[in-house]
């Protein structure tokens, strides 16, 4: 079948053709990145999942393999779903992944390379005496799946954990094994949470308390917190605590800094699931892959051939303040920013809109550093106002404001038939200050029958240097956005009709009483990357 390239990425990670979902085993392993993904090998709906495999020197550019895990054993014959790598001490990659059985339960397998001279790590075995975790009578067999990367514990053992649900009680089990190959269900699990139904995609890793270093998922010491992040099968967002770990009793408490569960902090207040991370020993960071799905029809993806994203790799740390993580776009990107265009000292008065000349606008990366002289302006906030998304539909980035909405108006048509403004809007509360960020896709597409939801999130930040940032990766059908410098991450899937190629433009706006300035902006043209 054709693919229609209109609202192909150009640097975003997808498959030549056909349906992908969440990413699986990223790892680095002897100079390569590699990254595993969910993939239907016959066309652009979910089904027939297999592990599909790419490589990479540079987490940008990636060559596609054969699949490394195909259905083909009783333990794994009706799909090879969701798993991760761990590379042992001894430099030996597993695999775990959650195989669907000949009996159709859900149970966990390993798989190994065949060859671990081959650099490229293309061929993997699925031994014969797996699975080695059933969910026995105690687990509910459709609802224990996506092992995590393992780590160690002090006293010598592997853990990893699986997601699952007990009734309507999410919760990770946690599995203990001497040898990574017999594992015990420890009574208690790791985790879990009432009425928060399914927990996919469990991930549970350190984050050290001071700077943007990495660390490895089995790190031994007391000098750092843990991550551990659920994606919610109910509301299909991912959520997060930070917390402390004990490694001898294999306990974890989350800090009580913020809400555990759904009104909980968030990777991404958009469209971003599914997600794993992993520990990048050669630049000592952490990555995070995480799959944006589309937001068209079912119908669009079998006529485009193709369906899934995944958002661009993020290094992730502890934001200063230890409440909440922080996310960046690996520095790899920046190599594919081409041509380069810049603001300065614009200041925008109510109702302005000032057009970013000169760069290819459906394929860009934006930065931005706002500024305002006072925040006398800023409106009320209204203490009910709990849900940022409602806010954020209620009042859009037209109507007007006291300070903001100010931000960016991305894949805008000529004549603004089409654009998604992401933008700040702030708000003076009874102690501080409330920023409100947003993306809007109600106004991406005159096309019907899309999905086009207003995201939204707070950004907990300090105001006091009256100045605000935002970066904005726009990719054709996909715009992700970085607030405060990656406090507040957004990423909407869009579909313009006319904004597209040659024909879409950036704007800054600002719709407050308040005057904005754009105190410095940069806006690259970005080179298309060698993706599969
Ligand atoms: C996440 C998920 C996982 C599962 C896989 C199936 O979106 O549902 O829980 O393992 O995708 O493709």
């Amino acid at each position: 079948t054709e693919i229609k390239q209109l609202h192909r990425t150009g640097f975003h990670f997808q498959p030549h053709r056909h349906w992908m979902n969440g990413p699986n085993g990223p790892m680095y392993f002897k100079g390569i990145y590699h990254l595993f993904y969910q993939y239907n090998p016959e066309g652009a709906v979910w089904g027939n999942i297999v592990w599909a495999h790419s490589i990479s020197k540079d987490l940008i550019n990636w060559k596609s393999l054969k699949p490394a895990l195909s259905p083909s054993k009783p333990f794994d014959i009706n799909g090879c779903w969701s798993g991760s790598a761990t590379v042992l001490p001894d430099l030996k990659p597993v695999i775990l992944y959650t195989g669907i059985d000949s009996q159709n339960r859900q149970v966990q397998n390993y798989a190994i390379p065949a060859n671990l001279s081959d650099p490229h790590l293309t061929e993997w075995v699925k031994p014969d005496n797996n699975p080695i975790v059933d969910p026995g009578t105690e687990v509910n067999s459709s609802a224990f799946r996506d092992p995590s990367t393992a780590w160690l514990s002090l006293n010598g053992h592997w853990n990893t954990i699986i997601g699952s649900r007990s009734e309507q009680t999410g919760m990770a089990y946690l599995y203990r094994s001497r040898d990574f190959l017999n594992w015990t269900k420890v009574e208690q699990p790791l985790h879990s949470v009432p009425n928060t139904g399914m927990w996919e995609c469990p991930d549970f890793y350190p984050v050290s308390h001071f700077g943007r270093f990495g660390l490895d998922t089995s790190v031994m010491g007391n000098w750092f917190k843990h991550v551990l992040k659920v994606s919610l099968e109910m509301t299909r967002y991912e959520y997060y605590t930070l917390g402390k770990y004990y490694p001898m009793t294999d306990k974890y408490v989350p800090d009580n800094t913020s809400a555990d569960g759904w009104s909980g902090l968030r990777y991404d207040y958009g469209n971003f699931y599914a997600s794993k991370s992993f520990y990048d020993p050669m630049k000592k960071r952490r990555v995070l892959w995480g799959w944006a799905n589309e937001s068209d029809s079912v119908q669009d993806d079998v006529s485009k051939g193709w369906a899934g994203i995944q958002a661009i790799p993020r290094m992730v740390w502890l934001d200063p303040n230890g409440k909440q993580l922080l996310q960046w776009p690996v520095m790899e990107l920046n190599r594919l920013r081409r041509k380069i265009v810049m603001m300065l000292n614009q200041k925008l008065v109510k109702g302005q809109i000032v057009e970013i000349k000169g760069i290819t606008a459906a394929q860009a990366d934006v930065e931005v550093i706002f500024s305002f002289s006072s925040l006398d302006n800023a409106e009320a906030f209204d203490p009910s106002w709990v849900d940022a998304q409602a806010v954020c539909s209620q009042l859009g980035s037209t109507a007007q404001g006291g300070v903001g909405p100010f931000g960016l108006l991305t894949l805008a048509s000529e004549n603004l038939e089409e654009f998604t403004p992401v933008f700040f809007r702030i708000f003076k509360a009874e102690a501080n200050h409330v920023v409100l960020m947003c993306s809007d896709a109600r106004s991406s597409s005159l096309k019907d029958g899309l999905y086009k939801p207003t995201f939204a999130g707070f950004v907990d930040i300090d105001l006091s240097s009256k100045k605000l940032s935002l970066r904005s990766l726009i990719d054709h059908s996909v715009i992700e956005s970085f607030g405060g410098g990656g406090k507040t991450c957004i990423t909407s899937r869009v579909y313009p009709t006319k904004a597209v190629f040659g024909d879409a433009h950036l704007h800054v706006f600002n719709n407050g009483t308040e005057s904005i300035t754009v105190e410095y902006l940069s806006a690259w043209s970005m080179r298309s990357a060698w993706v599969n």
